[in-house]
């Protein structure tokens, strides 16, 4: 399969594509980013308490945009949902985001007035600036050196990053772009053009969002799948055998208990950085 670019379809693209549309189908805001938790995990585990964090992700976002910043670049701006979000708020926003599915749907959502740009970060060139470049969990999916050289030349008040760092232990992916803080650190160092003014570990309020996550598939997600195939196999013996050969492995894995409140906790920090300009 490829986009109409003629590039390759990758599996982490049509991800993003089937989360926008449930983000866009079950909460009505499309927001692609986790959850913000300050107060630790929800007394009830559910779709809606996940929504409402999405929402004081934003909130939490918003609240670390300097005084003063008045047009923002969105870099990996998903479904436009922050974008709109921002406008809302009275900020000059601009999109960019190398994926059309969810510049379509950006496009829908916001106001004419706010462009929508489809390319990577990397290959952003334009003669426009803005007071601030902000990436919404979109950050670790940008090539470092590059990410950094870009917001030097089009953030004139620097850059909001909030997103997740690859932990020292764990090793890369192969060709990713997951850094880890030190990687991100010592590159911002080895450029000089940029300091880091604010930097936070918020992977604690985080990681309520796997926590729910976790339950929505364990306690009512995979019981669902694991009753159907049995009634299935009772009404149906001969068929069912069948269907059990031909999916039967892709549904174990399916219905495999998820654990990645712990496993996100290890591989990875969640970090909300604001870099200035030197
Ligand atoms: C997890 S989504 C976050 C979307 C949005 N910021 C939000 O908070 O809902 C990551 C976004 O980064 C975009 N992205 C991926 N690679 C990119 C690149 N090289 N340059 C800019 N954006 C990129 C994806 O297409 C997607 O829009």
């Amino acid at each position: 399969m490829h986009r109409g670019s003629g590039r390759p379809v990758k599996l982490k693209e049509t991800r993003l594509d089937v989360e926008a549309l449930l983000s866009e189908v079950v909460f009505g805001h499309g927001f692609l980013h986790y959850g913000y938790w300050p107060k630790g995990r929800p007394d009830t585990p559910s779709a809606e308490v996940l929504g409402r964090a999405q929402q004081a992700y934003f909130d939490r976002l918003a609240a670390a945009i300097p005084a003063g910043a008045k047009s923002i670049l969105d870099v990996g701006s998903g479904t436009g949902s922050n974008a709109m979000a921002l406008t809302r708020l009275g900020y000059r926003v601009q999109c960019l985001c190398p994926s059309e599915q969810l510049n379509q749907i950006a496009r829908r959502k916001l106001p004419a007035t706010v462009p929508v740009h489809t390319l990577r970060f990397e290959d952003f060139d334009s003669a426009e600036r803005f007071d601030l470049c902000l990436f919404a969990e979109s950050f670790h999916y940008i090539e470092l050196a590059a990410a950094l050289r870009q917001i030097t030349r089009y953030g004139r008040d620097g850059a909001i990053i909030f997103d997740y760092f690859r932990r020292a232990a764990q090793a890369a992916d192969s060709g990713g772009t997951r850094g880890t803080h030190a990687d991100f650190l010592a590159e911002v160092e080895r450029q000089g053009a940029l300091r880091v003014a604010v930097d936070e570990d918020l992977t604690e309020a985080i990681l309520p969002t796997f926590y729910v996550l976790d339950h929505l598939k364990n306690a009512h997600f995979s019981p669902f799948v694991q009753r159907l195939r049995a009634e299935y196999r009772a009404a149906n013996p001969v068929k069912a055998f069948f269907a059990e050969r031909l999916l039967g492995r892709f549904l174990d894995r399916l219905v495999r208990p998820a654990r990645r409140e712990q496993s996100f906790a290890q591989r990875y920090e969640y970090r909300l950085i604001r870099l200035a300009p030197r």
